[in-house]
């Protein structure tokens, strides 16, 4: 039976039940576009080496934890998520473009909230488990391979939806939104952390905030427009930007540091790649092109 028919889900699963190929189609089977393809290419790539040693020491001085992220969201960040969304032993989190279980895995292991990760490439989702099953998460856990467009769970299954940078990381912003509105329950709660382009800028401003942040930082309607349509009132925004340019120059001090593993671990192109992307990021930060805010949203209709 087809995962989303069952009513009750089991606890977990094995990578074979539930990590698999990923899907093809978005919703309304959009195929993805070359950039696309390329964008999880590269997290995939990532996650496969999120459990080097240099990497995970240059996590812990930038953000304070050792999951292999790729998100700029800080444990304090995760600490402060984990309130604002109540979470506690009974609750269920979704964790959308979850990578290698930060923070979801964290937020379930802090909390005792059941959790579902889902993301699309594979080696972050496997590395997620695995991390599941040696934290021994208490509560529930469901790993999945999915589109965060086209979910495989229940309608209003979820007491709280969460996603760190991952609209910036995607096209259709508006799909993923409506997705995450149909799997709230009444009364649940939104929260999110998105990198965005600052407004009125000039188109030269605007063209090199857009080669300084995430693959798909560009959006034609503000978010909370964006958030209104796909059924969600906003009900807190708040600016981390100054926290992400700290976050990016802790980095950056550490990857100093440790230039020659990086080298060795991603190759002298890609390491040089990366530095060049991170003091790009800075300067368009320092210049006020970016913007990285945290916003939490209730279901429009049902809490209101
Ligand atoms: C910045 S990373 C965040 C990963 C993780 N939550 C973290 O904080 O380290 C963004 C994630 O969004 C995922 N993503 C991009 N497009 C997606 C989609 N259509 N559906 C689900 N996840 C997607 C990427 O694969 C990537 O793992």
């Amino acid at each position: 039976m087809p995962m989303w028919k069952r009513r009750s889900l089991p606890r977990t699963f094995a990578p074979e039940e539930c990590l698999g190929a990923m899907p093809m189609a978005k919703e309304g089977s959009m195929p993805r576009t070359e950039s696309e393809r390329a964008m999880i290419e590269r997290f995939a790539k990532r996650y496969e080496l999120a459990r080097s040693d240099v990497l995970l020491e240059i996590e812990r001085a930038a953000c304070g934890c050792d999951y292999g992220a790729t998100s700029w969201t800080t444990l304090d960040e995760a600490r402060a998520v984990a309130g604002i969304m109540a979470l506690a032993p009974g609750k269920r989190l979704l964790e959308v473009g979850a990578g290698s279980g930060w923070p979801g895995l964290f937020l379930a292991q802090s909390t005792g909230c059941d959790v579902a990760l889902i993301d699309l490439p594979l080696s972050g989702l496997k590395a997620a488990r695995e991390r599941a099953s040696a934290d021994r998460v208490p509560g529930a856990c469901w790993i999945a391979v999915a589109d965060g467009s086209a979910m495989p769970f229940p309608d209003r299954w979820f007491d709280a939806v969460f996603h760190s940078d991952v609209l910036c990381c995607l096209p259709e912003k508006l799909a993923v939104l409506k997705a995450c509105r149909r799997a709230i329950r009444a009364g649940g709660r939104m929260v999110f952390s998105v990198i965005f382009i600052s407004p009125g800028l000039s188109a030269a401003e605007h063209e090199r905030a857009m080669a300084s942040g995430p693959p798909f930082i560009e959006f034609g309607t503000p978010y909370e427009t964006m958030l209104r349509a796909a059924g969600w009132r906003v009900t807190s925004q708040a600016d981390l930007t100054a926290e992400y340019l700290a976050t990016v120059n802790r980095v950056l001090d550490r990857e100093k540091d440790c230039a020659s593993e990086i080298e060795e671990l991603l190759g002298a192109d890609e390491a040089a790649q990366m530095r060049t992307r991170r003091h790009a990021a800075v300067a368009a930060l320092e210049d006020g092109l970016l913007r990285r805010e945290l916003f939490g949203a209730v279901p429009i209709g049902e809490d209101d």
